[in-house]
């Protein structure tokens, strides 16, 4: 009789453990258990854009570690100054021009990227789906941690 009473407390207390954790979780104090949405299309965009960007990762790093690879860091390009991540060699061409990375123009950029910047270093074919570029430019404003 004892040996039972003690189980259910046992098990009511894991069971509040895991109601204070899902609150936690809910209110933003589990460290951002819900930073990313859980469903819905957002997540699925969020989740294609993330795939996709391993063609870019290659030559870019968009941790915030500060590194560039073969193209610079591209944590927080939307809404950067075209050729001014810290420490990187920008080709001629990107150092002369004077534009913020909207998402229009990454779109642009993202098609074909002699169209926005002509002599650009960046050797890339372009992304011919729109889906496809909108999924990277969700992903590049929102990168997950
Ligand atoms: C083969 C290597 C390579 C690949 C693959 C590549 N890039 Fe780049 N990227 C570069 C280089 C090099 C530059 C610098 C261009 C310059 O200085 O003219 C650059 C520049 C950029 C810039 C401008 C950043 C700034 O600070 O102004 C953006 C945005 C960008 N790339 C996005 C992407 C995305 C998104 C992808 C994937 C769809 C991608 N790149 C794929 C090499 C690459």
């Amino acid at each position: 009789m004892r040996k039972s009473l003690e189980k259910t407390i046992v098990s009511l207390k894991s069971l509040l453990a895991v109601a204070a954790l899902m609150t936690a979780c809910l209110t933003g104090l589990g460290g951002g258990c819900l930073a990313q949405p859980a469903s819905g299309d957002g997540a699925a965009i969020g989740l294609h854009g993330k795939r996709l960007f391993l063609r870019c990762a290659s030559c870019h790093d968009i941790s915030d570690s500060g590194v560039s690879r073969i193209g610079p860091n591209l944590r927080g390009v939307v809404g950067r100054k075209a050729g001014s991540f810290p420490g990187y060699a920008y080709s001629p061409a990107m150092k002369a021009t004077d534009f913020v990375w909207t998402e229009a123009i990454l779109d642009r950029w993202l098609t074909d990227p002699n169209t926005v910047v002509p002599g650009t270093s960046m050797a890339f074919g372009g992304l011919p789906k729109p889906e496809d570029r909108a999924a990277i430019i969700a992903y590049l404003a929102n990168p997950a941690p």
